[in-house]
């Protein structure tokens, strides 16, 4: 017999937090034979039916699937605000040893240091003689989490406690410091030649159903306009296809670029945007809407990232709104027992970035995120690159593990859980080192 207290336990956890127990409820396919065989939508035929045969068609295809993306999945984001203002807080050129020199910059959205802020750390490889590359990515647990740099300001936004990770009371404490710094080899990156930037993905807003009404989907109105002017009106509800909390996190990484163009110790035009998990979701559709973007990362991105909704394997669009729904746009509830009736599927995620490069990385372990399924998604994102004369992805079959393929989709297996691990920069550096030369100026 089962011993009562867990039930009792589960069952009073499951009152508190009807969405946990309502998801818990949603059945999970881990079974090859009833991943279902709906067909997925190609990306290289407009909605009309009309073939995309040029790369000239694909820019007017590419509009036609953003639009999608944003009514049905994502929602519409705005533009740079007018007011965006940055200020260099605090600059130390002897960081790390004396490898780097580390800037923090703050980007204030309305131009005001009392209204929404998105502090920035940056390193810059100290010896480097040019603008470099840079490696970008939101963090999970704020930017001392890194690394145990003690130079880098505490966070006071509010996070999720994670005592392990030194977050208590909702604050990010001094034992948080490096709390996350082995999916960060900050000092690999730069030794390699790359800045490295990153950002708390709180800052844009706290990641929990009521985050929006704190964060920027508060503040901005999302017109889907590129110019967008300071509210005047507090904004009390979202329309539904108004951006979820992935747009306003995707959204904070253009803002990043809005710096970085500034900054002349880089290069803006090589900017590699890394991101795990929801936060690979987030660079995937960032990097998709936004083209200063020049290297998409997704990292073990699954279900509304890289892995094909259409495939019931793993996390499904039912399980992600149930246990999710502020990432996503309201009308994306509509295909949670519907995935085939979504005008859109996750390789035409992958083709927005199309012709730049971009890699999809799986871990053998993470089954709900679905492995195979991203590998699918960038296989079917390939004839899109194809159209640009790249070679896509150049595997025919799904690699095994630990075989990357570096083509212009580059893809791996990884051994082990979800999670970023040295072998996982070790290729992306590869990667990038490969791909960024030979891209042409904008
Ligand atoms: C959950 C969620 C995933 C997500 C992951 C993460 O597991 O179901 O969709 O990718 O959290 O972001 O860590």
């Amino acid at each position: 017999m089962k011993p009562l207290f867990p039930a009792l336990f589960a069952l009073a956890l499951g009152c508190l937090l009807p969405s946990a127990h309502a998801a818990e409820a949603i059945p999970i396919n881990y079974d090859e034979a009833k991943v279902g065989n709906d067909p997925l939508p190609d990306p290289l035929t407009f909605a009309n039916g009309r073939p995309v045969k040029s790369p000239r068609a694909w820019r007017e295809r590419r509009q036609e699937l953003l639009e999608l993306f944003q009514t049905h999945v994502y929602g519409r984001s705005p533009g740079r605000p007018r007011d965006l203002a940055f200020a260099v807080t605090s600059t130390d050129p002897n960081a790390l040893g004396g490898l780097a020199t580390r800037k923090e910059v703050d980007l204030r959205l309305t131009g005001k240091a009392n209204g929404p802020v998105i502090h920035l750390l940056l390193y810059l490889p100290n010896g480097a003689t040019s603008g470099v590359p840079v490696m970008l990515g939101l963090n999970f647990e704020g930017n001392p989490c890194v690394n145990p740099d003690p130079g880098i300001t505490l966070p006071t936004a509010w996070m999720r406690d994670h005592k392990e990770a030194g977050i208590v009371n909702n604050r990010a404490t001094e034992a948080s410091r490096g709390c996350q710094a082995s999916r960060w080899n900050v000092e690999k990156i730069l030794r390699r030649g790359y800045a490295f930037a990153t950002v708390y993905y709180g800052d844009l807003e706290p990641d929990h159903p009521d985050g929006w009404k704190s964060g920027v989907r508060s503040v901005f109105p999302a017109t889907g306009g590129r110019t967008v002017a300071k509210s005047r009106e507090p904004i009390t509800a979202l329309p539904d296809d108004a951006w979820g909390a992935i747009g306003a996190w995707a959204w904070g990484l253009s803002r990043v670029v809005d710096y970085l163009e500034t900054d002349h110790a880089v290069d803006a035009r090589k900017v590699v945007l890394m991101g795990h998990s929801r936060l690979g979701k987030t660079a995937l559709w960032a990097g998709a809407q936004d083209e200063r973007f020049a290297i998409v990362i997704s990292n073990n991105s699954g279900e509304g990232g890289a892995a094909l909704a259409r495939r019931d394997f793993g996390e499904n669009v039912r399980r992600i709104n149930t246990s999710f729904p502020h990432w996503f746009n309201g009308h994306f509830k509509r295909y949670s027992t519907n995935v085939a009736a979504l005008p859109v599927d996750q390789h035409e995620l992958i083709a927005l970035t199309a012709p730049r490069p971009i890699y999809v990385a799986s871990a053998e372990q993470d089954k709900w995120a679905d492995p195979r399924g991203e590998f699918l998604s960038a296989q079917a994102a390939s004839p899109v690159y194809r159209l640009f004369g790249t070679d896509g992805l150049a595997a025919p079959e799904w690699p095994a593990v630990h075989q990357p393929v570096h083509s212009t989709i580059g893809y791996h297996l990884r051994a082990g859980a979800h999670d970023v691990l040295d072998y996982d920069w070790d290729q992306w550096l590869a990667f990038a080192d490969k791909h960024l030369p030979a891209m042409k100026r904008r």
